[in-house]
């Protein structure tokens, strides 16, 4: 697999500042995107009754195609995008169960762009994300926060692309 890039939305808005953002990245350095708006998938259910829902064949496809995930979601109350962490949550799906699909995830790089209308955030900010690269075998490549009143930089990316 050549290593394609795949810049993955959660946002509360289908085309608010995260989508905006992540789209001109998309477009600059040919990553491909995918919004976790355009698929339904609930909580993490300890009872397991919602795998028919679009999570697995959503993470399956994302595993089958590309080698670095980059993560884009807003800062909503000091975290992440509620969606971005319900599809986090439902990694425990991973784990417990499609164990298999999972473990493809060990080697494949992690990224993070964050938004909000700050120009500066909290590096405590990504621990979530770098942790979860670590437990699931990832390589945490980078993270970077963009202002969403300002024109996005875009010969200036943190991560490796
Ligand atoms: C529910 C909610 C919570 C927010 N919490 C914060 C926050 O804690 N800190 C901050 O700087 N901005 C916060 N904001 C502002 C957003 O980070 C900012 O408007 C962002 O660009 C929204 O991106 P979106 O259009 O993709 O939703 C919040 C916005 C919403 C809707």
């Amino acid at each position: 697999m050549e290593n394609k890039k795949v810049i993955i939305i959660g946002s509360s808005r289908i085309n608010g500042n995260t989508n905006r953002i992540a789209t001109e990245i998309a477009t600059r350095y040919n990553f491909d995107v995918i919004n976790l708006s355009d698929y339904s998938f609930s909580y993490y259910d300890y009872e397991s009754n919602n795998l028919t829902d679009d999570f697995f064949p959503l993470i399956k496809n994302i595993i089958e195609k590309y080698n670095t995930l980059i993560f884009a979601t807003p800062v909503y109350w000091y975290s992440m995008s509620g969606i971005m962490k319900v599809f986090f949550d439902r990694f425990s799906d991973l784990i417990r169960i499609e164990k298999e699909t999972g473990r493809k995830l060990r080697g494949k790089n992690m990224g993070v762009i964050s938004n909000s209308h700050d120009s500066t955030i909290d590096d405590v900010f990504y621990i979530p994300f770098r942790k979860s690269a670590a437990y699931l075998g990832m390589n945490f490549i980078g993270n970077q926060h963009f202002n969403a009143d300002q024109k996005v930089p875009l010969e200036h990316l943190n991560f490796q692309h």
